[in-house]
């Protein structure tokens, strides 16, 4: 069974104590946070208050994922807030010390994830995958829920899956955008075991069964 986290970009954030409350009922397993800085990607979301106010209402692991161009700035600051994994992005730390980084996030107690987007190389961070608990293969460009799922993901999936199993590295594999009941059991065969779903579950008329029936999709 993959790991299903409910992304609330496209949640209605005023109502947001009842959207973290329908997530806890359910069998999502972790909660999504997508913070986005209007210059990484060309869109402003939320920042840490938000994480803070989700942490004082979940028991579910926080999920935060770093669209910003300077993520090493505010590992203790999320950290902090309340965030259990710190997903950056490979292209925004291209020329940092990626691997400090990484370890940075891990001595903060949360744990170091990294997002790669669809038009970069899946190998440029085979050497990568061994400092961190997850890799975030994105099935769309990041910044807007609510797109088109891109087909090439599932190559890149099984790519990084074979390089992963060779390596005996039990690194996990999530897949973030476009995600849903038509695509869910495939990426899972392929090999994805976290997905992060928008749209699908808050454009539901009934959340919970959204995500339960993305659940029941994967093996
Ligand atoms: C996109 C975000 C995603 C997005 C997912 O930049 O990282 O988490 O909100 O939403 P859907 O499932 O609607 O594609
Ligand atoms: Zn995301």
């Amino acid at each position: 069974m993959a790991l299903i986290a409910p992304s609330i970009l496209n949640s209605d954030f005023l109502k947001l104590g009842e959207t973290i409350q329908m997530i806890n009922e359910s069998e999502a397993d972790w909660i999504h946070l997508d913070v986005m800085d209007g210059s990484f990607v060309p869109n402003i979301s939320f920042g840490i208050p938000i994480v803070e106010a989700a942490k004082k209402t979940t028991k579910k692991p926080l999920d935060v994922h770093l669209m910003i161009v300077h993520p090493e700035k505010y590992i203790e600051g999320f950290r902090k807030a309340g965030a259990d994994i710190i997903n950056v992005h490979f292209e925004a730390c291209k020329d940092k010390n990626l691997i400090a980084i990484l370890n940075e996030i891990r001595a903060s107690g949360a744990k170091p994830a990294i997002a790669i987007n669809p038009d970069t190389r899946i190998n440029k961070i085979f050497d990568l995958a061994e400092y961190v608990d997850m890799i975030l293969v994105m099935s769309v460009f990041p910044g807007f829920g609510g797109q088109k799922f891109i087909e090439a993901t599932y190559d890149r999936v099984q790519e990084l899956k074979q390089f992963l199993t060779h390596n005996k590295l039990d690194t996990l594999i999530q897949v973030d955008g476009g995600v849903s009941a038509d695509n869910a059991a495939k990426l899972s065969n392929c090999g994805v075991d976290v997905m992060v779903a928008g749209s699908v579950i808050f454009n539901a008329e009934n959340p919970l069964k959204s995500i339960a029936e993305l659940k029941s999709k994967t093996q």
